[in-house]
């Protein structure tokens, strides 16, 4: 197996004005295999965008070390982290920042505008992720004639299209009602198997959660504990329901018996 994501011992505190700090993440380590399909949770406030950020480069480490497919982002120049962003990773949000002006072929499209890459090869790439995600059908319209589901999945397309080492995603069902959720966990869950990207997820919700293949969860900064998923789901959901309730903490989203 081969590690496409390491992390070890990392930190972040910050500072806020004035003396006070305020350490979010407290030693944390861990691994990812290539294809794994990786969920983190724990309560409001336990540091879990702050690692996600620190992963997407989006935020730096106080201490600690990152490896992404054999890459360490911590000593890149910043022309460097922005090639190595465009290849390596993809970024899914919780509201979806599509560009409302541009069809979504065109949205999904748009990280490869920096690369060369042919139009024959983007079409490829876009009917490939299309079909797996089931937005073949809707490439043509804009951002307001399509549902919420079909936005988040639009959005993921986005985030593969270039083919990223690894796909981070912060409570991508957040805004999305059970069956919408269904529908865009059910298309992750088949290009992570089909195109072998590896996937981490934040998120609150169990449901969401289920389709990971391990969950992490992490409170006050800290590694709490690790699950994994056996062979069947609706297991492994009470597993998530009995675990967050070992965790204690507040967590929005009262545990839905949605799982189907
Ligand atoms: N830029 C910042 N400056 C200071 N403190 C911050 C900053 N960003 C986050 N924090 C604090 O760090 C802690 C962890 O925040 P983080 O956003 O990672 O939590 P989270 O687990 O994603 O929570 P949620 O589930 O509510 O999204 C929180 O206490 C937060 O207030
Ligand atoms: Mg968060």
């Amino acid at each position: 197996m081969t590690t496409v994501l390491k992390v070890e011992q990392i930190t972040k505190i910050y500072a806020s004005r004035g003396k006070m700090t305020y350490t979010a993440l407290n030693d944390v380590n861990l691994q990812a295999e290539q294809g794994e399909f990786v969920g983190i949770m724990g309560p409001s406030g336990s540091g879990k965008t702050t690692l996600l950020n620190i992963l997407a480069t989006i935020d730096k480490p106080t201490a600690g070390r990152i490896s992404i497919n054999g890459h360490n982002p911590l000593k890149m120049s910043n022309n460097d982290l922005s090639r190595f962003r465009r290849r390596e990773l993809g970024y899914v949000f919780q509201d979806f920042n599509l560009i409302d002006s541009l069809s979504i072929k065109e949205n999904i499209i748009l990280p490869l505008a920096l690369d060369k890459v042919s139009s024959s090869e983007i079409e490829r790439r876009v009917q490939f992720v299309a079909t797996r995600l089931g937005i073949e059908d809707i490439l043509d319209k804009r951002t307001y004639e399509i549902s919420g589901g079909q936005k988040q999945r639009t959005a993921i397309a986005r985030a593969v299209i270039h083919e990223p080492s690894v796909l981070l995603a912060d409570e991508l069902t957040g805004n999305l009602d059970s069956r919408a959720a269904k529908s865009v966990m059910d298309a992750l869950e088949q290009l992570n198997t089909e195109l072998g990207t590896t996937v981490l997820v934040v998120t609150h919700d169990p449901f969401t959660a289920s389709y990971c293949k391990r969950i992490l969860f992490i409170k006050d900064g800290k590694l709490f504990t690790e699950i994994r998923r056996g062979s069947n789901r609706p297991a492994f959901f009470q597993q998530i329901l009995d675990t967050l309730s070992l965790l204690g903490g507040n967590f929005d989203d009262v545990p839905s018996t949605r799982l189907s």
